[in-house]
């Protein structure tokens, strides 16, 4: 069966999907994205990654292509018309095509807006989570906006590229020998008194979706959550580490920079948060 993408209003098989080439969104990387995962029927904290998506948008002026309600319309549809279960949706809206030039173009122009989705192995995802992920360190050159879920992401496809060269999963990006995030995901650490100790929001993060319901997870499970930097030093000392992201959910960290964490294994922290986290998606 064709894959099928949305594109500007149409249902197009994804091998003939379009899009100009003086797209906003392909010449400066003028948009923004949103992934979100439906599995066994329900997709997982849509409420709030639509949320950070008109937010993406305010914060750039770009127009909203259209209402929540008709994005929630086109999401199941291109589901269904590609027959897919478990699956994983791309959105991304720019700010249009017009000719290249740096200024926003008129207020009239049309935003650009597109959606794929693939299929995803749940079975896969927790095999990844009960080996646990090997990550490297990383210099954080990204720019000063970083909450806003941009497209352009340069940096950390550099950064991925890095940690793949290593044989790792994710980068963990450093900044003033704090560790922000990943490159993909935000970054935690479990200290020895069993405090979760992940980075403040603020501009210096993407506030994850999938971080903020884990830190509810938490609290529900009585696990005290610190919205605090730390270092690589304080990394590698940590009982536990792990990431959170809507492709990872909640997945441990076994080695940072080839130093093992912890016993070098997933540890009870993680394990227990993740479980939770797909406890609540499933339920909602
Ligand atoms: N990335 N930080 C960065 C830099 C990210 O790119 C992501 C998500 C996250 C976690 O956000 P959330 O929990 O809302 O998925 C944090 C997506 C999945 C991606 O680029 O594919």
């Amino acid at each position: 069966m064709p894959r099928i993408a949305y594109v500007n209003g149409a249902y197009t098989p994804i091998e003939e999907a379009r899009i100009h080439i003086e797209d906003r969104g392909y010449q400066f990387a003028d948009g923004i994205y949103e992934v979100v995962l439906r599995v066994g029927g329900r997709y997982w904290d849509l409420d709030g990654h639509l949320k950070r998506w008109a937010r993406s948008l305010r914060e750039l002026e770009i127009r909203a292509p259209m209402s929540e309600a008709a994005l929630r319309i086109i999401i199941d549809k291109l589901i269904e018309k590609n027959r897919l279960g478990d699956c994983a949706v791309y959105m991304q809206a720019t700010r249009g095509v017009a000719a290249r030039n740096h200024p926003f173009p008129p207020a009239d122009t049309e935003p650009s807006l597109v959606m794929t989705a693939r299929p995803i192995n749940l079975e896969k995802l927790d095999a990844k989570a009960a080996k646990g992920i090997s990550v490297i360190t990383a210099p954080d050159i990204r720019w000063g906006r970083v909450d806003i879920k941009t497209v352009g992401l340069l940096p950390n496809c550099l950064a991925k590229e890095a940690a793949a060269r290593a044989g790792a999963a994710e980068a963990w990006l450093v900044k003033e020998g704090k560790v922000t995030e990943g490159s993909s995901s935000n970054a935690w650490i479990v200290d020895e008194q069993g405090q979760l100790i992940t980075h403040p929001l603020g501009a210096e993060i993407l506030g994850g979706i999938t971080r903020q319901t884990a830190i509810a997870c938490a609290e529900s499970l009585q696990m005290k959550v610190v919205e605090r930097a730390f270092s690589v030093e304080e990394a590698l000392g940590a009982r536990e580490a792990f990431i959170t992201s809507a492709m990872n959910l909640v997945t441990p960290v076994v080695s940072i920079d080839g130093r093992r964490i912890g016993e070098g294994a997933p540890g009870p922290v993680a394990a227990r948060l993740r479980a939770a986290y797909v406890e609540r998606c499933a339920a909602v």
